[in-house]
């Protein structure tokens, strides 16, 4: 079979990962596109690209590209994605779907209209340990699962202190979008259960405005604008009756930085990030140890994209679920906001 051609709007820290990627993948990267001139030429000689853009229209012009990645600051995913989607092209677009749950929807619209695949860039759910403790949980082993915790925590982790990253205006938000977006989709993906009810959700902003605590990601703009947050949390009450907690950061007085999500079911519970299950067998607790491959999630987030391009799968990423995650992100921001419990 033909190569899948594909073309990478946004070469900056993930796009250039996406390049790689997809070129180990065994597609071909026909096309970039990023704005800033000399970044685009260095990122085009060291993949060995054939063509570079400065304007996305350009590139979506190209007819031999069957799709698009889109690796923009938050701001830019709903324009470029439904633009790509006019232009006949699949999209696998970064996360967080968009800057609110409207314009995700209106992403999803355009994909309809044009009956292509939507592939959103949730890569935790590509990790080995995450499909193993998924398939566990599918199979029923937690049983009703009513409790779930889970935090993306930084001790000193600001991405790109003053550029988009710290903009609300471009990001949306802090944290809550750029790796709240993860902790919570694999807290709901994982239980299989994305409708919340209510947000109960505080913010705040201690290092951030002073300046302190960059991280080594993205494109820093010494003297720009930090309007949004550094550090939230959120308690999540579905529809179900199950309780989430959720708590993020940038920067904070911690030991270091954790990544977990802790689910409690009736019949068992489980930690991700350790891969172990929590049992009672014959009136005995029991910790079960799970295995599982350790993988690179991106290149395996490629892989599954090209099969949805050539309709050997289905997208993994839900409308439901983009849509779930989206809708309770935005009532963090606005019960951080307001101080008021925010129902759905
Ligand atoms: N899935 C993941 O694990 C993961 C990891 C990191 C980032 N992301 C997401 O990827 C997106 C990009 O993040 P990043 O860290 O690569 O940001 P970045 O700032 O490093 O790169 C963004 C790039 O876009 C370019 N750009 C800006 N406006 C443009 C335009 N109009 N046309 C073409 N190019 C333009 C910039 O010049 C820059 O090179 C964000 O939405 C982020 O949340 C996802």
């Amino acid at each position: 079979m033909e190569k899948v051609k594909v073309g990478i709007v946004g070469c900056g820290s993930i796009g250039t990962w996406h390049i790689e990627r997809f070129q180990r993948a065994g597609a071909e990267v026909a096309a970039i596109c990023d704005t800033d001139e000399g970044r685009l030429e260095e990122v085009k000689a060291r993949y060995k690209v054939p063509r570079a853009y400065t304007d996305y229209e350009d590139l979506l012009g190209r007819k031999e590209l069957d799709a698009v990645v889109v690796a923009l600051p938050n701001y830019l995913h709903r324009p470029v994605t439904i633009a790509a989607f006019r232009a006949g092209k699949h999209v696998l677009c970064e996360k967080p779907a968009a800057l609110s749950s409207e314009e995700a929807e209106e992403m999803l619209r355009a994909r309809d209209e044009a009956g292509k695949v939507l592939l959103l860039g949730l890569t935790q759910r590509f990790r080995d340990s995450s499909r193993v403790l998924k398939e566990h949980i599918s199979a029923g082993e937690l049983g009703e699962v009513y409790y779930a915790k889970c935090g993306y925590l930084r001790r000193s982790g600001i991405p790109g202190m003053g550029s988009w990253f710290t903009r609300k205006d471009k990001a949306g938000a802090g944290p809550i979008f750029d790796i709240g977006v993860h902790a919570l989709d694999l807290a709901m993906w994982l239980m299989g259960d994305f409708r919340a009810k209510e947000v109960m959700a505080s913010s705040y902003s201690k290092f951030g405005p002073l300046g302190k605590r960059a991280g080594d990601w993205g494109f820093p703009e010494p003297g720009g604008p930090f309007d949004v947050e550094d550090l939230a949390s959120a308690l999540i009450r579905m529809e179900s009756g199950a309780t989430v907690f959720l708590e993020v950061s940038w920067a904070a007085h911690i030991g270091g930085a954790q990544f977990y999500v802790t689910l409690l079911g009736d019949r068992a519970g489980a930690d991700w990030g350790s891969l172990t299950m929590f049992c009672e067998e014959m009136g005995r607790q029991v910790d079960k140890k799970l295995y599982a491959e350790a993988n690179d999630p991106y290149l395996a987030e490629a892989v599954h994209f090209l099969r949805c391009v050539r309709g050997e799968e289905e997208p993994i990423t839900k409308d439901e679920e983009i849509l779930g995650v989206q809708r309770t992100l935005d009532a963090v921001l606005r019960s951080a906001k307001s101080g008021e419990v925010v129902r759905l």
